[in-house]
């Protein structure tokens, strides 16, 4: 079927880039009433999204980006769903050269704020709004409703806003979108929400992986323990995916799924930004960076071959208290996943200094209560605690969240110290442990390393009595002091 001729300049908005998620987000935004423009580089994807779904809604189908940006109503609103990189950039281009002044290029794309940072510039330049957009939710969450986050000029949210928020999730009534803040804000917070989710997915893993080892749990044991955990403070849809995936049983060999799945977990590049995102802000988002190297861990066949057959388990594990062992892993993940969400809020914190972004956290975790990947209750208690104080510098300070943590923490301790004398690795569950040990010291040997640096490098101190910055003569007899 050949594509119609297009009405002129009467779309509300357009999508081009009909993948997946390009073709399910224009299916949502015609479904909620709006009159979508749609084009693909290929244009039989174009007219395969219109036949099957054309009586969804209202589609003005282009062959070519010159009828598509036509049939746009001014200002126009084109949004980029295609490959991240070169391909973004190329798009950006072929639609820039055909637009106005005050027309906006929406990119809800995965691509890398420094990309959007850059791209913003350019554009307004040239008098275009350039919104970089986290999306996330998937293919389903794009069809019925995701949790959407621009960032770009607030203007350019005026005329976005009501239809993103109209065709996005909503929960209590409340859409799952907001403005984030300016130029790159929006892909931002989308990639430490991927990271968010990295260290939310390998916390899970943890813990099965222990009630495995040390209660012997078939998946399907395990599943009913998450399934139990899913109706309390951990309830989230992480951990429904989760009993869904141990409860799966193999067709083909009707073992448990989970075990016949290859133990490589791949990556696409979000976690990675944001770990390499956190070491240049110098902010420590370990349960991140552990879940994202947990991952390369598995990752890699030739170390894991050459280290088959390594010495192992320190002692046998017998668990004396099942139930308590059980309640000791529970509280174990649930302290470690909130210490990847603070850190992850820390990132975003630095990030909005550094870029002088006005980022609110609590309107941010109120629009991942829905749509989103990492949707789960304790979003709502992550909301209170931000609106209570929008500066707070830690999350787990927070008088309810450190609650939570005192009353885990003997059994995180238990867990971790378990873990390790029988050799169960539980990256994230140790190192948060560590971050937490480690904040709340009031010394570190931090300040060794500062007179290593000194000796070495020059590199001076500060005292804990005095102003200003010191250097120790210590090739000197007697090694003086100086301020520097
Ligand atoms: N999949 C998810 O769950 C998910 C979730 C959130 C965000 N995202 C992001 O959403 C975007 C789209 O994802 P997707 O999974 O729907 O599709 P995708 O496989 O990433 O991209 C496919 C689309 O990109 C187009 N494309 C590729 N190179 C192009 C170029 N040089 N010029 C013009 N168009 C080009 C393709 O056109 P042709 O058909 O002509 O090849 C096709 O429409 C990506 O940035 C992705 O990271 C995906």
């Amino acid at each position: 079927m050949a594509l119609p001729i297009p009405a002129p300049a009467s779309a509300d908005i357009g999508v081009t880039g009909m993948g997946v998620m390009g073709s399910n987000l224009a299916r949502n935004l015609a479904r909620n009433g709006y009159k979508v423009a749609i084009h693909n580089r290929s244009s039989a994807k174009t007219e395969e999204v219109y036949t099957e779904h054309g009586s969804e809604g209202e589609f003005i189908p282009s062959e070519n980006m010159e009828d598509f940006v036509g049939s746009l109503s001014r200002p126009r609103v084109a949004i980029i769903m295609v490959k991240a990189g070169a391909p973004t950039d190329a798009v950006i281009e072929e639609l820039a050269s055909r637009m106005e002044e005050g027309d906006i290029i929406v990119d809800c794309g995965n691509s890398l704020f420094t990309d959007t940072r850059r791209r913003e510039a350019a554009l307004k330049e040239r008098g275009l709004h350039f919104v970089g957009t986290g999306v996330s939710g998937g293919e389903e969450g794009a069809l019925w409703g995701p949790s959407i986050m621009p960032g770009g000029s607030p203007q350019s949210y005026d005329r976005l806003g009501p239809m993103f928020e109209k065709i996005s999730a909503h929960v209590d009534g409340e859409p799952c979108c907001t403005y984030i803040g300016a130029d790159g804000a929006g892909h931002f917070v989308k990639m430490v929400h991927n990271g968010i989710e990295y260290a939310d997915m390998q916390v899970i893993g943890e813990a099965y992986d222990l009630l495995r080892r040390s209660l012997g749990l078939s998946p399907a044991e395990i599943a009913d323990i998450f399934a139990e955990w899913n109706k309390g403070e951990l309830d989230s849809y992480l951990m429904e995916v989760s009993v869904e995936v141990l409860r799966q049983v193999d067709a083909k060999t009707d073992k448990p799924l989970v075990d016949v799945i290859v133990d490589a977990a791949a990556q696409k590049g979000t976690g990675a930004w944001t770990v390499q995102t956190a070491l240049d802000l110098g902010v420590p988002v370990t349960g991140i960076g552990e879940a994202t190297f947990a991952r390369g861990l598995s990752s890699s066949p030739a170390q894991r071959a050459a280290a088959q057959g390594f010495a192992g388990e320190a002692q046998e594990w017998n668990v004396e208290d099942r139930e308590a062992f059980i309640e000791d892993v529970r509280k174990a993940l649930y302290a470690s996943k909130l210490v990847a969400y603070s850190q992850g809020f820390n990132e975003i914190q630095a990030a909005a200094e550094a870029y002088g972004w006005d980022i609110n956290l609590g309107a941010l975790a109120r629009i991942w209560r829905g749509g989103c990947i990492i949707r789960a209750q304790f979003l709502n208690e992550i909301t209170r605690a931000y609106d209570a104080d929008a500066k707070l510098p830690l999350l787990i300070g927070d008088s309810y969240f450190y609650e939570r943590i005192v009353d885990a923490l003997p059994s995180w301790r238990r867990v971790v110290s378990q873990a390790t004398l029988h050799g169960v690795p539980v990256p994230v569950f140790s190192s948060s442990l560590s971050y937490y040990d480690g904040v709340r010291s009031e010394r570190l040997p931090a300040a060794l390393i500062q007179g290593q640096r000194d000796f070495f490098g020059a590199h001076t101190y500060q005292r804990t009595d005095a102003e200003g910055a010191f250097h120790t003569m210590w090739a000197e007899d007697g090694r003086a002091e100086v301020q520097w």
